[in-house]
């Protein structure tokens, strides 16, 4: 279990067993590979994310994920990991989030792409992300280089 401050300056707890916070969480994360690439999504107000979201009634997490993903990018998922889930002690509220490796299979053009301005594919995440105001503040913490490790670890990348 990792505990850290996030951007705002929040509590949050992270791991990577299975479900140690919530079997039901109400928020998703995906971290998406498409063609050797970060397949990531402009959000309006806070920048380059990861895609992801909040799980809807009716929804599994699972479905969730991919529904975000096709929503926020266009993206098509082929497959869905599980790796981990965080729990974020925010002022309005706790919030746990599942976060997922995905690899996409196709990137479909939308009519929409809801809060976002679409699909961002990058060769590489930048060692400056926490500096650069292009980026989401859900990017600028240790989840993100915590969850690399992992999957690096875990040989998935
Ligand atoms: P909407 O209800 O969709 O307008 O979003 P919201 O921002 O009001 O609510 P949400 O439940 O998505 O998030 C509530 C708060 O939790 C946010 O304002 C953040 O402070 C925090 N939060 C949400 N997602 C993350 C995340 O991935 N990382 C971190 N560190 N904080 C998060």
């Amino acid at each position: 279990m990792f505990t850290f401050y996030d951007f705002y300056n929040n509590e949050v707890k992270l791991s990577f067993s299975d479900h140690p916070f919530s079997t039901s969480p109400k928020h998703v994360w995906v971290i998406s590979r498409y063609k050797e690439k970060w397949l990531l999504t402009e959000h309006k107000d806070r920048g380059l994310e990861f895609p992801g979201g909040k799980v809807e009634e009716g929804e599994t997490p699972e479905e969730a994920a991919k529904r975000e993903v096709m929503e926020e990018t266009g993206g098509v998922v082929e497959d869905l990991t599980y790796i981990g889930q965080y729990y974020v002690d925010g002022k309005g509220g706790c919030i746990i989030k599942n976060i997922y490796f995905a690899h996409i299979e196709d990137l479909t053009s939308q009519p929409n792409y809801y809060e976002t301005k679409g699909p961002v594919c990058l060769s590489e995440l930048p060692s400056s992300i926490q500096r650069d105001s292009s980026f989401s503040f859900m990017m600028k913490d240790a989840v993100l280089p915590h969850s690399l490790k992992y999957l690096k670890k875990a040989q998935l990348l």
